[in-house]
């Protein structure tokens, strides 16, 4: 959920409104498109306190009762509604094992840490190096 938090692939989500809407306060016409912006959203200090800051335990125990309300709203990985990726069950049951298998199995090096480029999906800049 952090990392999904701080680093989605997808860090926003697209939507066309089938109908004239008011939202904030801001009138928005049939057939808008709307980018909502949810990795931004995710590292804004009124959503989550230290929000830069990488803290699995924020989604732990007491604290998780001091992480926003609308948390599982906002780290929206696979989207939500009916547009959700269809592939979300199937990547939370296979990706915890592909985790696990790396990191027991082999010794990961990082030679350059990873840049990271904005292109609607948040893509490698260039390649990527580490060996193992
Ligand atoms: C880590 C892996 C994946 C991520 C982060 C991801 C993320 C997403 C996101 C954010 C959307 C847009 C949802 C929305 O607009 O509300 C989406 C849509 C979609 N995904 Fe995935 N996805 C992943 C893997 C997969 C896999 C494995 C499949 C197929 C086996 C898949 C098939 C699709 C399809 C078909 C859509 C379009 C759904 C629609 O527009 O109705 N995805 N995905």
């Amino acid at each position: 959920m952090e990392t999904f938090r701080l680093l989605p692939t997808a860090n926003c989500l697209g939507r066309v409104t089938e109908e004239d809407l008011e939202l904030s306060g801001y009138k928005v016409s049939a057939g808008s498109v709307l980018i909502c912006h949810t990795g931004i959203a995710c590292r804004d200090e009124r959503n989550f306190r230290r929000a830069n800051e990488f803290r699995p335990e924020r989604w732990l125990n007491e604290e998780k009762s001091q992480t926003a309300s609308n948390a599982t709203f906002l780290v929206a990985p696979f989207g939500v509604g009916r547009r959700i990726c269809p592939g979300k069950r199937f990547i939370e049951q296979v990706l915890p094992v592909i985790l696990e298998y790396t990191i027991k199995n082999f010794d990961m090096q990082v030679v350059k840490p990873m840049e990271l480029q904005f292109e609607f999906l948040l893509s490698p800049k260039g390649p990527t190096s580490c060996y193992f």
